[in-house]
């Protein structure tokens, strides 16, 4: 028998998703494929399915569960320490969520959007005031700092330590960091947000971080390393996936020039836009992983209790049956009631979506219309996208204005 294909599959070029993925959604829907450390997942590559996958109560997210598909050594290791919400089945899952989900929900991220704006205007501000004679990177300027100062002002980590939290979160997820390097940073990291979370304990301020302390830590319905790996999941969860969203949007809207024009034209148009973007770039692609409890059945295909599933959202973002068209970037793409995958789908539905839609939003009804000349510095060409197996994102973004 022949061994299933490598998995992650390669994209073919610049940010375009693996060319295996409409192959397989035309022949071959749920397939096996191979991991690095030889294991046979199955891959489901049609939206209806990843939607059953990702509401089935008979899968886990346990990754301390044999079987369960781990992307990467490192993953392997991350596996054995202690889970937070992200990792839990219910109804632990749904407990620990809520411990924080109430400065997620829609409406609360509705009332910080004017804070939101305001952190947007000054990390473009900053960028601007260094002026453009050399291309500046807009990753590092701008991308970047936009979620970071943002989900700092919620956690309530102070803005003095910005720049040395963002510094060690490179180090820890920047891909030629060597291993120890990064595992290093991971730990300054949880070291860090120890102090802060006793500090918080000491003296409880406003923030999300204090409420844990006050709310769950202090009468015991979770202990202080739960404390830790929780504030440290919120720091971290998203940051990377914000930032190439960014940059990829940047990019996207250059690429569109008629749905800039549109866009700068009428800012309201950020929502389909971002809309749009979260579907036809898929930055999160790998987190929709389970492992099945027990036996189950999906389009007539076994699976069986202990093997793997990834339930590809970024083949979903393309599926032909529910997105016509799907590889065309149509800010104005009329809707069906199927929505893109980009955030999951069921209980482990991005805590964060509406914070990240709101940032997003926010970036692109500001960043064109304040710098209307905005351009690469570089060839389009040469744009520095992610490794081509790994999560799409733009690690550098020269621009000029
Ligand atoms: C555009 C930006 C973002 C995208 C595309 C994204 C995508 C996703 C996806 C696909 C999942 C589902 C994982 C699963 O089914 O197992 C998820 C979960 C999660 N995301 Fe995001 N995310 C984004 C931003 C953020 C941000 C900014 C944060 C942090 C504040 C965050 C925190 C989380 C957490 C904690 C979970 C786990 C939820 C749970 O298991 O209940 N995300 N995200």
């Amino acid at each position: 028998m022949v061994d299933p294909p490598i998995f992650p599959f390669a994209r073919a070029a610049g940010a375009e998703p693996p060319a295996e993925f409409a192959k397989l959604r035309a022949n071959n829907p749920i397939s096996q494929v191979q991991l690095w450390d030889g294991s046979h997942p199955w891959l489901v590559t049609k939206h209806s399915d990843a939607c059953s996958v990702l509401t089935d109560t008979r899968l886990s997210k346990q990754r301390q569960r044999e079987g369960f598909p781990e992307m990467s050594a490192g993953g392997k290791a991350a596996a054995k320490n202690r889970p937070t919400f992200v990792d839990m089945d219910p109804p632990d899952h749904m407990r620990q969520r809520n411990m924080v989900a109430q400065a997620f929900t829609k409406e609360h991220i509705e009332s910080k959007r004017p804070e939101i704006q305001a952190t947007v205007n000054r990390c473009l501000d900053e960028m601007i005031k260094g002026g453009c004679k050399e291309p500046v990177d807009l990753v590092e300027k701008f991308a970047l700092p936009v979620p970071s100062e943002c989900i700092y002002s919620i956690l309530g980590v102070p803005f003095e330590d910005v720049e040395y939290l963002n510094s060690m979160n490179a180090v820890r997820t920047n891909g030629s960091s060597t291993a120890a390097a990064a595992a290093n940073a991971n730990n300054d990291l949880l070291e860090y947000l120890g102090k802060l979370v006793d500090k918080r304990t000491e003296k409880p301020g406003t923030d999300l971080m204090s409420k844990l302390v006050v709310e769950q830590l202090k009468p015991s319905n979770i202990d202080r390393l739960d404390a830790v790996q929780i504030s440290f999941l919120l720091l971290v969860a998203g940051n990377a996936t914000m930032v190439n969203m960014i940059a990829l949007g940047v990019v996207t809207l250059l690429e569109h020039p008629s749905q800039l024009e549109d866009l700068n034209r009428d800012p309201s148009l950020s929502k389909p836009f971002v809309e749009e973007l979260c579907r036809y770039h898929t930055a999160s692609a790998l987190a929709t992983r389970r492992v099945a409890k027990e036996d189950i059945t999906l389009r007539g295909q076994l699976i069986k209790a202990g093997e793997g599933i990834i339930a590809s959202n970024q083949s979903c973002n393309r599926d032909e049956e529910v997105f016509p068209d799907p590889d065309k970037f149509d800010l104005h793409r009329k809707r069906g009631s199927e929505e893109a995958l980009g955030y999951g789908w069921g209980e482990h539905r991005c805590i964060a979506e509406w914070l990240a839609r709101a940032e997003l939003e926010a970036v692109f009804s500001t960043l064109f219309r304040k710098l209307p000349n905005l351009k690469l510095g570089i060839p389009h060409s040469e744009v520095a996208y992610t490794e081509s197996t790994r999560d799409v994102g733009i690690t550098k973004l020269p621009v000029v204005w």
